[in-house]
């Protein structure tokens, strides 16, 4: 298939573009950042690569041609934080852009658009499980934007010739993470160099920590087959950032100095997905969270490319 993946160079659109032109995929990225720049390697594959903003007509006019069959939308404002010193420039990245290019899938005949949004869609929903059901209550304009696009995305499925699929991911970590700034990455950095790590509030907060290559499988399984509207893609069992800090100071025998700090406006309390509906669909999570962790502090400690 021809296919454009927005969000090429990032975290997970590397991932995602490796296993595609693996599959024999043609693979088109549309980046603000050539994958060079950030040290990403595509072996003897060879991705075409449009240099652009997503919120710019023309570059998206380059990347999407009458020949595209599939669009996975990955570029966005990725950083809760981000979105919150910066309301305008998530609204314009998150919603208008992603608008932008349903309309472009829709007028050049492309039938399949798949975006990756966010647990955070849902909000403060206390203890409860967070599924497809959930109603949305975002708290933050990152969580605001992703809603707001799924939306978009729904009325797109069933007014047009295009299936459009919401992929719900809980944290993703893994691999190739170094250039993060979350809390995993941030905890490996901090093992590193023994440097101090802030937990904000009291470390009980949980979540659901996604290892990268089952985010791919999530990929897949949207491309693989037509499933419009939200799915929920995450480990399916959560854990503190107590428990977390505790799972790297064992694997990497380092006893990180820790501090705790004020609890941050716009966090969820509990992320506790129900991943059935993506697992009535084939999806089944392989990484639990030990062996992941091992796998990304051997990665954060080579200095090889990405
Ligand atoms: N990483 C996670 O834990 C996680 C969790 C839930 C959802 N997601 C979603 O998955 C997607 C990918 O996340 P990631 O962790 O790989 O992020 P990332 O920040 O590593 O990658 C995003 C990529 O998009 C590009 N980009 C950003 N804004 C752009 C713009 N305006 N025009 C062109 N390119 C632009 C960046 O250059 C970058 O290469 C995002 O949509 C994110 O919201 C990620």
């Amino acid at each position: 298939m021809n296919i454009v993946v927005t969000g090429g160079s990032g975290f997970i659109g590397r991932v995602l573009v490796r296993s595609l032109l693996e599959n024999g995929h043609n693979v088109t990225i549309l980046d603000r950042r050539h994958p060079d720049e950030v040290g990403v390697d595509f072996g003897s594959y060879a991705p075409q690569i449009v240099i652009g903003d997503i919120r710019d007509a023309i570059k998206v006019n380059e990347a999407i041609s009458g020949q595209c069959e599939a669009i996975f939308h990955l570029a966005a404002v990725t950083s809760v934080l981000r979105s919150k010193l910066d309301p305008e420039e998530t609204f314009q990245t998150n919603l208008a852009a992603t608008h932008l290019l349903l309309e472009h899938a829709r007028q050049v005949g492309c039938t399949k658009f798949i975006m990756a949004s966010t647990n955070a869609v849902a909000g403060d929903v206390g203890e409860r499980l967070i599924n497809e059901e959930t109603l949305l209550r975002p708290l933050t304009p990152y969580g605001a934007t992703k809603a707001a696009a799924e939306m978009l995305m729904s009325s797109y499925s069933t007014c047009y010739d295009l299936v459009c699929t919401s992929i719900r991911f809980t944290n993703v970590y893994g691999v190739g993470m170094r250039e993060k700034d979350s809390f995993i990455p941030r905890l490996m950095r901090a093992a590193m160099d023994a440097s101090e790590i802030v937990i904000n509030g009291d470390g009980l907060q949980v979540r659901d920590f996604l290892n990268v290559r089952d985010a791919l499988q999530g990929l897949m399984l949207a491309l693989n087959q037509d499933i419009a509207g939200p799915l929920t893609i995450g480990y399916g069992d959560s854990y503190s950032a107590i428990d977390l800090y505790n799972c790297v100071c064992q694997i990497t025998k380092v006893d990180i100095p820790l501090r705790y700090g004020p609890e941050q406006g716009g966090e969820m309390r509990a992320v506790r997905v129900d991943i059935r509906r993506a697992k009535s669909l084939g999806y089944s999570p392989q990484l639990g969270l030990e062996e992941g962790l091992a796998e990304t502090w051997l990665d954060f400690r080579k200095s090889a490319p990405v």
